[in-house]
């Protein structure tokens, strides 16, 4: 596990509040007939007037700023103007944004308009396992602590948590080790170290836990096409405990 100095703290940090800002910007421009290729060019506006880079376009050919998966689809959409956002659906936003070498990476799952109560429950429960997940987390333990209690939080409500696709380390690459899996036994994975920085991100699925790909070669879809839920923040692990470094300053979970 990577160990960060203080001065790429302090980068990691400012990359960390542009992605939270664009999640919050993100958020107002959805409603229904907003196309997801207008939306991510928003978003791309956005983080360039903040000084950051969006770190996705381009990356392993990836053609947009940012992911953006509806409903069915898991992570890794690619914004198009003929997928308009329609009352009822959710929408997963993901964003990777790098600042001066570093990087910050977080995603939200938002609802269009009035959602149906299983989607409500499913974003919900989404967001309950990252925080269940990080419950009680300190450096000494290890990342199955972790990838238990969100795969226990998951199943406990009727819902599936993805094996394909997982969390990992972030920094001056936005992939970097260990990888944080939201399932597994409390034995399993490396111990947190001091000063890690960690990408925590439950894909939590309404049915059943099998995807496929899109031909596009990115987009992840759920088999059985029952929605999907994603939430990620980039996490940092101090020797007196945790700071979430993207989340958004009003909400409840915020005290720093
Ligand atoms: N944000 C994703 C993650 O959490 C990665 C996006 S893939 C990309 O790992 F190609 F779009 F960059
Ligand atoms: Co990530």
């Amino acid at each position: 596990m990577i160990q960060k100095r203080p001065d790429e703290i302090v980068l990691i940090k400012k990359a960390c509040e542009i992605t939270r800002n664009a999640l919050v910007f993100a958020k107002g421009l959805i409603k229904p007939g907003v196309s997801t290729f207008d939306i991510d060019k928003s978003i791309e506006k956005f983080i360039i007037d903040s000084g950051g880079s969006p770190a996705c376009l381009g990356y392993e050919g990836f053609p947009a700023a940012t992911c953006i998966s509806v409903n069915e689809m898991v992570v890794h959409g690619i914004p198009s103007p003929d997928i308009i956002l329609q009352e009822g659906d959710i929408v997963s936003i993901d964003i990777v944004v790098a600042y001066k070498g570093y990087h910050g990476d977080a995603a939200r799952t938002y609802a269009v308009g009035e959602i149906d109560a299983e989607k409500e429950k499913l974003m919900k429960v989404t967001k309950e396992c990252f925080f269940k997940g990080i419950e009680n987390l300190r450096v000494g333990d290890r990342i199955g602590k972790l990838s238990n209690a969100i795969q226990t939080h998951a199943e406990s409500n009727g819902f599936s948590v993805v094996r394909e696709l997982c969390g990992h380390g972030i920094g001056r690459r936005m992939h970097e080790a260990p990888s944080v899996l939201n399932f597994g036994k409390p034995t399993d994975g490396p111990v947190i170290t001091e000063n890690a920085v960690l990408a925590i991100e439950p894909m939590i699925n309404a049915g059943k836990k099998e995807i496929g790909m899109l031909s596009d070669g990115w987009g992840i879809v759920t088999r059985d096409r029952r929605p999907s839920a994603h939430y990620e923040n980039t996490v940092l692990f101090t020797r007196s405990g945790l700071e979430i470094l993207t989340l958004e300053l009003d909400d409840e979970h915020y005290a720093r």
